[in-house]
């Protein structure tokens, strides 16, 4: 046999799973039946990509998946892009450690984002000794040999990497939805937005041999539509592969894969968003008419500081451009309110790029200091003065928004029938290709099928409409 030490990474992580099947199938004689787990995940469409790959592995061991965190085993995998997400994550281990005083079987698990920062460990080592498991965003591939640990040894496990440059292939994976997913094309973020801690716990940007996701996606499309392509920076993909390639050329080739029909991507980051880019998707059949171009701010004085590397106008511009090339697509984007320095001005500033451009949908997000970064050094906005910009702000992404989602009024269009809507059983929603929700009657036949429909009333960011 080979030693375990010898084998490439795929293969060890294959080997640790056998193993931890072997654990788990053992708990499951002393407890009676099959041990469950629950994954619950914060944070961004990377963060539940991961998800999807511990879930992978979980269910190949032997775990039970259920929604109930009161389970044999729950993970948080985590985020800490803003602080609101740091508290919501401390909050619920509260109530975790009440079920495991219940049941003394439990294990807990914590990974992700928050993990990535010393004083998040030095903190639950401190005061949170319930917790069993703690591992990070860089050794997520070695989770079944994680596992295992936590099965052989007693007392907290704590497996956290500064950075790595590597990338393993071939691991397990289970999809929450068989008819659309998420693929990651590179990992991590270089550009420091002062602002950001995302560098911090994702380290730098590294991408993926462009062989390895087009034979992924192969592999999904047997029984799926869509894929969305995700990266931080997606527009400088490739950039440092031993044989280069761009995004919009990565792009191409999966636009070639037979049976796959939608394709979306996250994120565009402006400084980098390539006229080759834009001439590709004006010609694409598959690639969806929807762009997430993140502004976070329409004041230059504050974009530079920011260090976002674009201006107001050269913003302006490329919206611009994309507006005229092609004009049945949806621009959504991120703005952030009450970054240091910012005055009331400089958001007018970010009001009028709203104003122009137009926005389909926004998502404004409240300033929130990261230790770490650069701008928590910066003087910060009196929290009472940033509330009465944010709602002139959102106010306004409100009214672009609806204006121009209500542009569709009356046509018929393609939507891909995602779920059954959550508040009325007799709808299901679905998603156009420009991203709106639109709801409709119908029922769980439909799910996953792209079907005809009538866009019939607007309801600001989504529609009421029905099958044709
Ligand atoms: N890589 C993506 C963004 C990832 S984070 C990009 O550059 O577009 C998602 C969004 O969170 C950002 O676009 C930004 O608007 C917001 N964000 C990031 N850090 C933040 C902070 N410290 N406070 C408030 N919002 C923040
Ligand atoms: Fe953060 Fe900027 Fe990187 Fe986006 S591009 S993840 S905002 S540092
Ligand atoms: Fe949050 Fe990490 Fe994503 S900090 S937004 S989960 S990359």
């Amino acid at each position: 046999m080979t030693n375990v030490t010898q084998m490439n990474e795929t293969d060890r992580q294959y080997y640790f799973m056998e193993k931890a099947s072997g654990h788990v199938a053992k708990l499951g004689e002393e407890l009676g039946r099959r041990p469950t787990c629950c994954v619950t995940t914060f944070g961004c469409q990377m963060n539940a990509r991961d998800s999807e790959k511990l879930v992978g592995i979980l269910e190949k061991v032997g775990y039970e998946i259920i929604e109930d965190e009161n389970a044999d085993f729950v993970i948080y995998n985590t985020c800490t892009v803003r602080d609101n997400a740091n508290q919501r994550v401390y909050g619920r281990l509260g109530v975790l450690n009440g079920y495991k005083r219940k049941n003394p079987h439990m294990k807990i698990a914590l990974c992700g984002c928050m993990m990535q920062e010393p004083t998040v460990i030095e903190k639950i080592k401190n005061s949170y000794r319930f917790v069993d498991l703690i591992f990070g965003t860089h050794n997520i591939f070695k989770f079944a040999e994680l596992l295992c640990s936590l099965f052989e040894n007693e007392g907290m496990v704590i497996d956290i990497w500064k950075d790595t440059d590597k990338i393993v292939e071939d691991l397990p994976v289970e999809r929450k939805y068989s008819f659309k997913s998420g693929i990651n094309i590179m990992f991590g973020c270089n550009n420091f937005c002062s602002y950001c801690i995302v560098p911090y716990v994702r380290g730098r940007e590294r991408s993926r041999n462009p062989k390895d996701i087009i034979r992924e996606i192969e592999g999904l499309v047997a029984d799926g539509v869509e894929i969305m392509l995700l990266g931080q920076n997606v527009n400088s993909y490739g950039k440092n592969l031993e044989e280069p390639i761009t995004f919009a050329q990565l792009l191409q080739e999966v636009e070639r894969i037979e049976g796959l029909e939608r394709i979306r991507f996250m994120t565009s980051h402006p400084k980098d968003l390539s006229d080759e880019l834009i001439e590709v998707m004006k010609h694409s059949k598959k690639i969806c008419r929807h762009l997430h171009l993140p502004l976070q701010s329409g004041s230059t004085k504050i974009l530079t500081a920011m260090n976002r590397r674009y201006t107001k106008e050269q913003y302006l511009e490329l919206a611009e451009k994309i507006r005229k090339e092609i004009p049945d697509m949806a621009i959504t984007t991120d703005i952030i309110v009450g970054f240091p320095g910012e005055t009331k001005e400089d958001v007018d500033e970010t009001i009028d790029v709203i104003r122009r451009v137009k926005y389909d949908n926004a998502f404004t997000f409240i300033y929130s200091k990261r230790t770490g970064t650069p701008a928590a050094a910066m003087e910060q906005v009196p929290e009472e003065l940033v509330k009465e910009q944010f709602d002139r702000v959102l106010k306004t992404v409100q009214e672009t928004a609806r204006e121009q989602v209500s542009r569709y009024q009356g046509q018929i269009c393609d939507v891909l029938v995602e779920e059954i809507n959550e508040n009325d059983s007799s709808l299901v929603t679905g998603r156009m290709s420009n991203n709106t929700l639109v709801h409709f009657p119908g029922d769980a036949s439909l799910v996953g099928k792209l079907v005809n429909v009538s866009l019939d009333e607007c309801h600001g960011f989504y529609y009421m409409g029905h099958m044709v």
